[in-house]
């Protein structure tokens, strides 16, 4: 594996800086990465050369700006293997893009009494998103189960699918436990019955392959700003037969063929699910991230990552107490963990003062905290700008920081 560490954290202007006169030591990325520079580049060249409303222009600026935001389409396209630019509709992020889902695909397709599957270990924007739903139209909400080492248990599948089933709503990678998901056994599962499958890939599109052809999900969704991109920007792939189908999720300028009071006829995919005015520099800036990541390799990454979790792994398991959460087989670079009965937050604010950032709460997955019966975990999350280093200042302060409460 060729990587040039030093020139990749050279990229990233935030990691000059220091807190609290230390070295910032960036744990968080699961919560959110840092930006290269050339995103920012990217971001800030739209407001200074060609910044102009975008698809109804006829002058000058607005087509160059409208084809920095097509061109973008393009690279998501490209980077998700989607069969057509068209089934990338821009979003808010994976929330947004939940919610929409939630909205125009039940509107569509639910009626009450329909089941929705999900799994016991998804963050909330794919939890309430569909109890929302089941207040608005009574359908019924359900979930896999996991087992202790926060792996799904894929032997309850058969038996939680059934004729009622209309949509499988399941997350690629937990942001809370690593754990990767056998999101293909699901899928094609789910496919014997013809129920479409979500995936929510906001914690896996900057640690790994995405094809969405090879994994023929119906859906896929992920967010700018995990993908080392702008926030404000995320992504709904979906499958044209699908989105093509539904109702459209807000009203607006844009996503209109023609309007009158008598009624309103809608603009074909993408700009059906787009109406407003979209965040080109947001796009822009999401096409910027892609073909950073493109430089370095996804393959490139998800090594690297692996070897910093290896070792974190290593190195955390020396301390005594520790307890950690989330032992799949298969993970990604997030580590979840707890020492003794020390609060979680005790830590965390002690390890910030070190200069160390990591996430310590719910992680916005409480169903998951009240399985393991715990108010929340530290979670350690790895980027490709990560090194053994800091890793071995992690280990060492945490174990300090233990000491300290005894
Ligand atoms: N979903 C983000 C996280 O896991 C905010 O931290």
């Amino acid at each position: 594996m060729n990587i040039d560490i030093d020139k990749i954290r050279s990229d990233f202007p935030i990691l000059n800086e220091e807190v609290y006169g230390k070295p910032l030591v960036y744990f968080d990325n699961a919560a959110t990465t840092h930006k290269p520079q050339v995103v920012i580049d990217a971001i800030s060249e739209v407001y200074k050369k060609y910044n102009s409303n975008i698809h109804r222009g006829v002058h000058y600026l607005s087509n160059v700006c409208t084809h920095a935001h097509e061109d973008a389409r393009k690279k998501v396209q490209e980077f998700i293997n989607a069969a057509h630019s068209h089934e990338i509709i821009f979003t808010r992020g994976t929330t947004e893009s939940i919610n929409l889902l939630s909205t125009s695909f039940a509107d569509t397709f639910l009626k009450e009494g329909d089941e929705v599957l999900i799994s016991q270990m998804e963050h909330h924007s794919n939890i309430v998103p569909w109890q929302l739903l089941e207040k608005r139209k009574g359908i019924v909400l359900k979930y896999i189960p996991i087992n202790k080492t926060g792996e799904l248990e894929m032997d309850k599948l058969d038996s939680l699918i059934n004729d009622k089933t209309k949509l499988v709503a399941i997350t690629h990678i937990s942001n809370a436990l690593g754990t990767i998901n056998r999101i293909k056994t699901i899928i094609d599962k789910a496919h014997a019955e013809d129920i479409p499958v979500m995936i929510d890939g906001a914690q896996a599109v900057q640690h790994v392959k995405i094809d969405v052809q090879e994994l023929d999900c119906d859906f896929y969704v992920f967010s700018g700003h995990k993908l080392y991109g702008p926030t404000g920007i995320g992504v709904l792939y979906g499958k044209e037969k699908w989105l093509d189908k539904m109702q459209p999720y807000h009203g607006g300028g844009e996503m209109i063929k023609t309007v009158s009071f008598e009624g309103t006829t809608f603009n074909e995919l993408p700009f059906k699910f787009e109406a407003g005015t979209p965040d080109f520099s947001g796009s822009v800036g999401l096409g910027a991230a892609i073909d950073y990541v493109k430089s370095i390799g996804i393959e490139v990454i998800d090594q690297y990552e692996k070897k910093l979790l290896e070792h974190a792994n290593k190195g955390l398991s020396s301390i005594p107490n520790i307890r950690f959460f989330g032992t799949a087989k298969e993970k990604a670079s997030v580590i979840s963990f707890l020492i003794g009965d020390i609060h979680p937050f005790d830590i965390g604010t002690m390890l910030d003062k070190m200069g160390i950032a990591i996430r310590t709460g719910h992680h916005c997955a409480q169903p998951l905290m009240q399985y393991f019966n715990i108010p929340g975990t530290l979670r350690a999350s790895f980027a490709i700008y990560n090194t053994k280093e800091e890793i071995d200042k992690l280990v060492e302060s945490t174990q300090r920081v233990a000491q300290l409460f005894g």
